[in-house]
């Protein structure tokens, strides 16, 4: 994509996420399954979150990590590029006024140096790397905004279980007398970036832009910026766990992991 692109992309997607924000927050709320059974869980072992650390939560959308962070007594810096998605994070309870909120582009490199230089802890991306057109501004900044050792925790829908090409099968066999039903899922792209429209939430008033990565782009953009990966987990619905649907994620896919949460860790830029 050239640098235009990019732009119109990302301006694109600052106009859905502020047009999807009311539904967004309604249906979000505090966490649904995917982050209170996979995301959270593991934001904090990965994250280890403690009182009185400086935290920048990044694309925080309606502010439900910060949140979580700022009770567990962390000082939270938490923005996103929707005014509309920010507005409604303001209006909820704010822990003892531990979260700042702003308006800020992730794609913006000068906007993330003004954040201050060697001030955070860590930070946390959760789930929204992939809703970013470029990347690139971010991981570039991150080594200057962390304290050296800072943590940078993100969370992503795996991107090679759970990708847009991604279908749902359900198959039953006879098993030597035995009626088995079987899930899986069937991939059939991955290592080439894509952006593609899709929805995050059934309903939602207008479809977004996805900005699919290999794994590899991930990682090398990170080792290419002086972090280096020491935390990793791919995470998996519980068997067994009731889904509404028996081919949505949940329980029946318990061996395929629709997330996964990687710590880079700054070596200092
Ligand atoms: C799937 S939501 C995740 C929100 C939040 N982190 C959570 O866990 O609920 C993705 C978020 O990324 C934000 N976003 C996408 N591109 C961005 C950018 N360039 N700068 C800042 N935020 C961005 C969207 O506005 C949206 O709030």
């Amino acid at each position: 994509m050239t640098i235009d692109d990019l732009q119109k992309a990302n301006e694109e997607t600052r106009s859905v996420w502020d047009a999807n924000a009311a539904f967004w927050d309604e249906k979000m709320g505090e966490g649904n399954d995917f982050v209170n059974t996979l995301q959270w869980p593991a934001i904090l072992r990965l994250l280890d979150p403690k009182p009185g650390q400086h935290i920048l939560d990044i694309a925080t959308g309606n502010g439900l990590t910060a949140r979580r962070l700022a009770a567990l007594g962390a000082q939270v810096a938490a923005f996103d590029f929707s005014g509309e998605l920010i507005k409604l994070a303001q209006k909820k309870p704010n822990p003892e006024t531990r979260i700042a909120y702003s308006v800020l582009d992730a794609t913006d490199e000068s906007a993330l140096l003004a954040l201050g230089s060697r001030t955070f802890d860590a930070a946390l991306c959760n789930m929204a790397l992939f809703d970013m057109a470029n990347i690139e501004p971010l991981f570039r900044s991150l080594p200057k905004i962390l304290k050296v050792g800072g943590a940078f925790v993100f969370t992503l829908t795996h991107p090679a279980f759970n990708n847009a090409s991604c279908v749902h099968v359900a198959e039953e066999i006879d098993d030597q007398g035995e009626i088995k039903l079987t899930y899986s899922v069937k991939i059939s792209r991955y290592i080439t970036p894509l952006h593609t429209h899709g929805l995050a939430i059934r309903g939602q008033p207008k479809a977004q832009l996805y900005f699919e990565r290999p794994l590899q782009d991930y990682f090398n953009l990170g080792f290419q910026n002086g972090f280096f990966v020491d935390g990793f987990e791919e995470r998996c619905f519980p068997p067994g766990m009731p889904q509404k649907n028996p081919l949505s994620w949940g329980g029946n896919f318990s061996e395929i992991p629709p997330v996964l949460v990687v710590r880079l860790r700054s070596g200092g830029g």
